[in-house]
């Protein structure tokens, strides 16, 4: 077992165990005193894994109902979240009671919201089943729902009082979410650590399985002390944007429809190295990426992507930061106007 303590305002750890799963209410229960429990999670998820945490929390005396919605980004929104609430007041969830984060990403955003605003704020534990919110989104304490205004507009800084990455659960994800999983380690790679970077372009899709307690372990630690000196993302939590505000705006550009956010941030991470970074790097990235059946260009036009970009959250009022990393391991902030960042790319 690994555990990697998180320093931030409400300092938690974060468990990393193949099987951990099934020893996963033992281990809430070493650091949550209350016996009484509602697990958020997806259907897809429900089926192949409520089964074994509820097993495991009755084991260890907690009594926990579960609360399963469709999934997909599209539940992440404020009816379900409404029905949590609904279903939190129907099991009599009090303050000293917890929620359960068991899924992907759109479930921890969600339950972490729903924990930040229920009785202004009960605990919530991440247990998170894609490589995307295992290295991700699960770490860091960012929760929201979408609006019709836009991605991710509503939500709240909620850190977890603990986080448990189960990687066995890692073999049921289809290759498209593995992938998708795999361009923000690639990313992790390229912002903070070359050895990261080069584990990730000596394996691919088919043997990265043999090296996943590692990547997960590895990407963690780099987001861990990442979020310790920026928690409410004023300055360097940026870096770990690297490739996003283009890959939002491919996101976007599609719809949000058969494209995954993974797919985006391959692209973005692609199209800012081939600009700003040597041929060699940009070479590397791009071989690498390919590897994890993810794509490296798009035919979405710069100049249909550019209106994306400004309207970004990572926009504020004329200007934009993008990431480069000019050396394998390293991120630069940069801040230009919107219009300045056009030219650049249209350069
Ligand atoms: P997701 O939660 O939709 O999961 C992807 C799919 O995989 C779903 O269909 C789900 O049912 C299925 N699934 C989950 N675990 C499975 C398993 N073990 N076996 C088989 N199928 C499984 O998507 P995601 O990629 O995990 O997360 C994307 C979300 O995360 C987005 O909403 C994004 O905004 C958010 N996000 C948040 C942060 C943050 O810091 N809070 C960071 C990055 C992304
Ligand atoms: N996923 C970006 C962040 O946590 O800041």
């Amino acid at each position: 077992m690994k555990i990697i303590n998180v320093r931030t305002s409400r300092p938690y750890d974060v468990i990393i165990e193949r099987d951990s799963l099934k020893k996963s209410g033992h281990l809430i229960s070493d650091i949550i005193k209350s016996k009484k429990a509602v697990i958020i999670t997806d259907d897809t998820v429900n089926k192949l894994y409520s089964g074994t945490l509820l097993n495991s929390l009755s084991e260890n005396g907690i009594e926990a109902s579960v609360f399963v919605f469709p999934h997909g980004e599209q539940s992440k929104n404020l009816t379900v979240l409404g029905k949590i609430f609904d279903f939190l007041c129907e099991k009599r969830i009090t303050r000293s009671d917890f929620l359960i984060a068991l899924g992907g990403g759109v479930v921890g955003d969600i339950t972490g919201f729903a924990a930040a605003s229920f009785l202004r704020g009960i605990e919530f534990i991440q247990i998170p089943t894609t490589l995307l919110a295992q290295v991700d989104s699960s770490v860091g304490g960012k929760t929201a729902i979408d609006i019709a205004g836009g991605k991710n507009l509503v939500g709240a800084f909620k850190q977890p009082a603990l986080v448990i990455c189960d990687s066995d659960t890692l073999h049921t994800l289809p290759q498209e979410e593995l992938s998708c999983g795999m361009a923000e380690v690639i990313k992790y790679g390229m912002i903070r650590n070359e050895k990261l970077f080069e584990i990730t372009e000596t394996h691919n899709i088919s043997n990265i399985h043999k090296v996943m307690d590692e990547i997960v372990y590895t990407c963690i630690d780099i987001k861990r002390n990442i979020v310790e000196n920026d928690e409410f993302d004023k300055g360097e939590r940026m870096i770990l944007n690297f490739g996003h505000t283009l890959g939002h705006a491919i996101e976007g550009w599609h719809n949000y429809k058969n494209y995954t956010h993974g797919m985006g941030v391959a692209v973005g991470m692609c199209m800012i190295t081939e600009r700003f970074c040597t041929p060699e790097i940009t070479e590397r990235l791009k071989k690498c990426i390919e590897s994890y059946k993810l794509p490296i260009s798009t035919e979405a036009p710069l100049n249909e992507l550019l209106p994306y970009c400004s309207t970004d959250k990572k926009c504020e009022s004329d200007s934009i930061s993008y990431i480069v990393c000019e050396k394998i391991g390293s991120a630069e902030i940069r801040r230009v106007s919107v219009s300045e960042f056009e030219k650049l790319m249209e350069g």
